[in-house]
């Protein structure tokens, strides 16, 4: 079904692999495991007429995801699947797998989604899943980057939004945007100021993607528009 759906080419004389990604169907499917606050961000976006997308379903792994209401508060189907009813991940993965193609999702978006996602997850997505992360990637992957960028004293963190691949927050970027740390900075205050810059540069990046004529060259993504 989704054969074709990339255009994807090995350069001769020993180029970079290239994907090329054309307009993708808007269908988003939203995976979250806690708050929602950037699942909010990307439905605000789509109510005001600034992302053209349908949001067809939110899953959580968690049934007391704050984001769970939200979705549900905004007509959007809003779904628990828990990693714990499965034998291990690779079966956790094709539930989840089958529960979006059922609903025609052409991008999945993490939103705060704490679970890793193996091969056969990324693979029946193929550069079609995006995450949001609270540092500049390469620096502070893994958890609490806000707090590892701040102990680590850095001045300047931010956010990444990248496509997914089967290593951790590893993935080819999108889209950044810097925060600058404060020498009177917490974790917790430079953490609310990244998730500004996350908010407005979710939505941002869906679109890019959804947009298609962007394309991928090794590691690099080259948008667009
Ligand atoms: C965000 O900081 C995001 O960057 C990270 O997890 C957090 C999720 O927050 N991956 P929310 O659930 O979107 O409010």
């Amino acid at each position: 079904m989704r054969s074709g759906r990339l255009e994807q080419r090995r350069e001769t004389q020993g180029g970079p692999y290239v994907v090329k990604g054309p307009p993708v169907n808007r269908n988003l499917g939203v995976l979250i495991s806690g708050r929602g606050s950037n699942l909010q961000a990307i439905i605000d976006a789509v109510a005001a007429g600034r992302l053209d997308a349908r949001i067809a379903v939110v899953i959580s792994n968690r049934a007391d995801a704050a984001g769970l209401e939200r979705a549900r508060a905004a007509g959007i189907e809003a779904l628990c699947l828990s990693h714990k009813g499965h034998a291990n991940r690779d079966e956790y993965d094709r539930a989840l797998v089958a529960a979006l193609r059922q609903r025609r999702v052409g991008l999945v978006c993490l939103a705060g989604f704490m679970r890793l996602l193996g091969p056969s997850f990324v693979e029946a997505f193929p550069h079609a899943i995006l995450n949001v992360h609270p540092s500049l990637l390469p620096a502070f992957p893994g958890l609490d980057a806000q707090r590892q960028a701040w102990a680590h004293g850095a001045k300047v963190s931010g956010v990444t939004v990248h496509l997914v691949d089967c290593d951790l927050d590893a993935g080819p970027i999108v889209l950044q945007a810097p925060v600058p740390v404060l020498n009177d900075d917490t974790p917790e205050s430079l953490a609310a100021r990244i998730l500004v810059e996350e908010h407005r540069i979710y939505p941002e990046a869906i679109r890019i993607l959804l947009d298609g004529g962007w394309r991928v060259e090794g590691r690099r993504f080259i948008s667009g528009s």
